[in-house]
C-alpha cells in the first residue's frame, strides 16, 4: 500500500513558475556541494606529503562545511516545494566538477586540484545566485552565504600553493 506524499505545491507569495526555477538552481548547487564533499573525503583519505596533517584536518573541515551548506540548500528547496535529489546516481550524472584521479594524491596536488574545483564551483553558483537575485531575496541570501563561505575556504586553500 502506498502513501501519497503531501502536496508541496503551495507558498504564500512565490508563483509556481518562480519556485520551479528556484528549485532547479538549488538542485544545481546541491549537486556541486555534494560532489565537493565527496571529493574532499577522497583527498582526505588518499593524501600524502609533508603537509599531510594540516591538509588532512582542513579537508575534513571543508567537508563538514559543504555538507552543512548542502543540507541548508536541500531544505530550502523542499520548503519551496521542490524535492531535492541527493542520490549518488544523480550527483554522478549532473556534476560539472572534474573528478580526482584514483589513488594516492600529493599535498601540493590536492591544493591545486581544490583551488581549481572550488573556483569553478563558485563561478557556477554565482551564476545561479544572479539568476534568482530578483526572484526570491530569501533564497538569494542563502546562496550569498554559501558563496561567502566557499570564497573564504578557497582563500585558505589557495594560499598554500
Ligand atoms: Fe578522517
Amino acid at each position: 500500500m502506498s502513501t501519497k506524499a503531501p502536496s508541496l505545491d503551495h507558498h504564500p507569495t512565490l508563483r509556481h513558475a518562480d519556485r520551479e526555477a528556484i528549485g532547479a538552481e538549488l538542485q544545481g548547487v546541491l549537486v556541486e556541494l555534494t560532489d565537493l564533499s565527496l571529493l574532499g573525503k577522497q583527498a582526505h583519505w588518499n593524501l600524502f606529503g609533508p603537509n599531510f596533517r594540516a591538509l588532512h584536518l582542513q579537508l575534513d573541515e571543508l567537508v563538514d562545511a559543504w555538507r552543512t551548506a548542502a543540507d541548508e540548500v536541500a531544505e530550502r528547496a523542499i520548503a519551496l516545494g521542490h524535492p531535492p535529489d541527493g542520490r549518488a546516481q544523480t550527483i554522478a550524472e549532473r556534476t560539472e566538477l572534474e573528478p580526482l584521479p584514483a589513488g594516492p594524491i600529493a599535498d601540493h596536488e590536492v591544493v591545486t586540484a581544490f583551488t581549481e574545483r572550488m573556483t569553478d564551483a563558485i563561478g557556477r553558483i554565482r551564476t545561479r545566485m544572479d539568476r534568482i537575485e530578483n526572484v526570491d531575496a530569501v533564497t538569494a541570501d542563502l546562496l550569498h552565504g554559501v558563496v561567502m563561505g566557499l570564497e573564504k575556504q578557497l582563500w585558505m586553500i589557495r594560499v598554500q600553493v
